[in-house]
């Protein structure tokens, strides 16, 4: 369970709540009944009001949900307005990519730095942030204090990078390195990301659609 007895099932909803009510405030929707928000998203009614109540519920008895108070309430929630500081380790391929395709402003973060071991790379422009050497990684963590770091590095690499890290008040990691950060380290939050893992499920699923 999740801090305040809240599932982690349920936590990993709500970036998908926050979506949906996005859309909706975009397109000018001022309320959703529980039963078109459930069509919407694919859900059952009683699983979004099980899923709010864990939150004190939002939603009145025959008026449905007030859309922006809603996206407002779940923004709260998942401490979007924060703004906590990230460090992107691994200026590759995959590492700018999401440097200048993810939006950290809307998803709680500000991206305060870039690094790389290779010194080929270092000074390259990254969407208006110039990459850095990770020689000076420990200094910049001593005087910014990052709170998370996006591994963007090889397996072999982001191990004994995250134990360092750790020791400098990292106390998140998005982890795109193919080593599971979880099964190391207790009380840092670790969301490991493996795009591959995805496409094999829809491998499975295709295959199954033809048994
Ligand atoms: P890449 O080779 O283009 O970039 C890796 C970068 O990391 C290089 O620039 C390298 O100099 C740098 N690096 C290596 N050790 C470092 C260290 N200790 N500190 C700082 N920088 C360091 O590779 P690409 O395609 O960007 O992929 C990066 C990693 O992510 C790979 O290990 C790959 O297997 C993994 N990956 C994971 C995916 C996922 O879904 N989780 C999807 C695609 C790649």
């Amino acid at each position: 369970m999740a801090k305040g007895n809240v599932s982690i099932s349920v936590i990993r909803r709500l970036p998908r709540y926050h979506r949906f009510l996005k859309d909706l405030l975009a397109s000018g929707t001022v309320r959703i009944s529980s039963g078109d928000l459930s069509a919407k998203m694919g859900l059952t009614a009683s699983q979004i009001r099980q899923d709010l109540n864990c939150f004190g519920g939002f939603g009145q008895q025959g008026y449905g949900y007030n859309v922006k108070d809603l996206y407002e309430q779940i923004s709260r929630i998942l401490g979007l307005d924060k703004h906590r500081k990230a460090i992107l380790l691994g200026a590759g391929n995959l590492g700018r990519a999401i440097a200048l395709h993810m939006d950290f402003a809307s998803r709680g973060f500000t991206l305060i730095g870039i690094f790389d071991s290779n010194p080929v790379l270092v000074g390259m422009d990254v969407g208006g942030i110039a990459v850095q050497n990770s020689a000076g990684l420990e200094e910049f963590c001593r005087q910014n204090h990052p709170d998370v770091a996006i591994l963007c590095i090889p397996k072999e690499a982001a191990q004994r990078t995250a134990a360092m890290l750790i020791q400098h008040g990292i106390r998140g990691f998005w982890n795109f390195s193919h080593y599971d950060l979880t099964l190391d380290y207790d009380g840092i939050a670790v969301e490991n990301v493996h795009l591959g893992d995805s496409l094999s499920t829809l491998c499975f699923r295709v295959n199954e659609l033809e048994q």
